[in-house]
């Protein structure tokens, strides 16, 4: 079984994820040896924090080892990936990967003897939204039933959440007016908007006006945001979106928490203000990413 997206997952077992998620982090002795003697490979071929943090950290407290790849000063860079995947799944139980392209993800899922796990491409960040769920559940209490309000460009994290939340019967509202075309999947956005917990709009007031969480992204994917090549997109999108910018003046009035999973861009997409309110469950969201990867590596190594 691999975690590409949540498409091949069923309603029950991300909801169970989810749990064993929370219960990881209230008993993590229970769990200090589940993977012992296991080893989990993960390949970066762009710049990450917190899911290598939190990949590693998880495999050492599970009693395994994390074993980092950087993609570029490995013989990814020069070899035929199928060959590559075809070496390495030979010595090792799971493979986690950050890459440019999904189209590159599925190749190395064709092609591996043990399960993968997407660490975010340009279409899906799952382990990301897994984090999101626990938030939401530790804060208030269920899924089912809460508002989630996403505003931003339509991008990768808001595929995985839009999928996630309606997966667990969380309403989710999009206020997107630029859309990431790399993120494109109309047969994801197709599915969730049959469920009938999704839907977007551009009346951002309106959207947060009874929203239990609002959470943001950055407005220039990672791999672009210092690149003087894309300083002309980059002004352009920062033009359109800043109306629509979580900050003090739109949270007055409403009571809800505030998501963002960083790295953050302040004044950009969300402002000092905003991310140190009261309201602020971004570092609590932040250090969920080691229980949801702590959950999805048990949940593929051991089944
Ligand atoms: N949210 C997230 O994936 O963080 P990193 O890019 O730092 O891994």
């Amino acid at each position: 079984m691999h975690l590409l997206n949540f498409k091949e997952l069923s309603n029950q077992e991300l909801i169970q994820l989810v749990d064993t998620a929370i219960a990881i982090k209230n008993y993590p002795q229970k769990y200090a040896k589940t993977l012992e003697g296991k080893t989990a490979a993960l390949i970066f071929q762009k710049t990450s924090t917190r899911t290598r943090v939190s990949f590693e950290v998880a495999m050492t407290q599970l009693g395994g080892h994390g074993l980092f790849l950087d993609w570029r000063t490995t013989n990814f860079v020069m070899a035929d990936l199928s060959d590559e995947i075809g070496y390495l799944s030979r010595n090792i139980d799971c493979i986690m990967a950050r890459l440019l392209y999904n189209a590159d993800l599925n190749k190395i899922a064709e092609n591996s003897r043990v399960p993968i796990i997407n660490g975010c491409d340009e279409k899906y960040h799952p382990s990301q939204a897994i984090a999101d769920l626990i938030t939401i559940k530790e804060k208030k209490g269920t899924l089912t039933g809460t508002k989630m309000v996403y505003i931003g460009v339509h991008n990768n994290v808001t595929n995985s959440l839009i999928e996630a939340c309606t997966k667990t019967g969380i309403k989710i509202t999009t206020v997107c007016p630029i859309f990431n075309e790399a993120s494109r999947d109309n047969e994801l956005l197709k599915e969730t908007k049959k469920t009938g917990l999704w839907e977007s709009t551009l009346n951002l007031k309106n959207a947060v006006s009874d929203a239990d969480f609002v959470y943001t992204d950055t407005w220039v994917d990672m791999e672009f945001f210092t690149d003087p090549k894309y300083s002309e997109e980059k002004e352009k999108r920062i033009k359109l979106m800043m109306p629509y910018q979580i900050n003090a003046e739109l949270l007055k009035g409403i009571n809800a928490y505030v998501m963002h999973d960083m790295p953050i861009h302040r004044g950009y997409e969300i402002t000092a203000d905003a991310i140190e309110s009261p309201k602020s469950v971004i570092y609590e969201q932040a250090e969920n990413r080691l229980y949801s990867a702590k959950a999805i590596l048990l949940k593929l190594i051991r089944t």
